[in-house]
């Protein structure tokens, strides 16, 4: 297991902390149905707009590269969304063999068509494969949706169906500050730690892959 930041040519967006403090409870709760409102409504509640840009492009040349990810390797994205990142998968790496799965079936059903076909409804602390089905299962942005006890079943589901690489990726903060902008900004989250937490997380869930953290500065 250890810290590495693969995200680091996502570009970054400053988090609007003071449009989305705003939010309130029942937008928090139309935000964890995780439908229409969370991804294609307004930012209050969501993404305000969850639409493709190309920007996965650069993180899966990161992932194939720092893994060596070739044709024929298969490459599971848990918390896929519209399959955004499978989609990039296939354009930076011809012949790798996709799957996404994400808990929310509007998602799923607004897909990109070209990789609809392998992306289904599940949950993260349940996945429907086999043992050691993938060659690399990533998790971004995404099992900080669980609470605690289904949060580590969801890493140790990674585990599981991995039988080479994983990357995982969720939310943190160092200090009272970065946590009270972190309070401030999230919608979603039920499980949160600081790095030293989410370490002790990720051991209890027996987790031997890479992973990293974004913090709201
Ligand atoms: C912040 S979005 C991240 C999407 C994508 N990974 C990205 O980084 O752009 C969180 C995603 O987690 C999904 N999600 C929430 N709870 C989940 C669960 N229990 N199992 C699988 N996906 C879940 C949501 O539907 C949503 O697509």
């Amino acid at each position: 297991m250890r810290e590495i930041d693969l995200l680091d040519r996502y570009p970054r967006v400053r988090r609007n902390i003071a449009a989305r403090e705003a939010a309130k409870p029942h937008q928090r709760e139309i935000a964890r149905k995780f439908g229409r409102e969370y991804f294609d409504g307004d930012r209050g509640q969501g993404y305000g707009g969850y639409r493709y840009d190309g920007r996965w492009v650069t993180i899966a040349e990161r992932m194939r590269d720092f893994y060596g990810l070739k044709a024929g390797d298969v490459v599971l994205d848990v918390g896929c969304a519209k399959g955004f990142l499978v989609h990039d998968f296939r354009q930076v790496i011809p012949g790798i063999r996709v799957a996404g799965i994400d808990l929310s079936p509007y998602a799923i059903e607004h897909a990109m068509l070209e990789v609809k076909p392998y992306l289904v409804v599940g949950s993260a602390d349940a996945l429907p494969y086999p043992d050691g089905t993938f060659d690399l299962v990533i998790s971004i942005n995404t099992v900080h949706n669980l609470e605690l006890p289904r949060c580590v079943r969801a890493i140790a589901e990674m585990e599981r169906v991995g039988r080479r690489f994983k990357y995982l990726q969720v939310d943190s903060y160092r200090s009272d500050e970065e946590h009270e902008k972190f309070e401030r900004w999230q919608l979603t989250a039920l499980t949160h730690f600081d790095p030293d937490g989410w370490r002790t997380v990720l051991r209890q869930a027996g987790y031997a892959g890479e992973y990293s953290w974004t913090i709201t500065e």
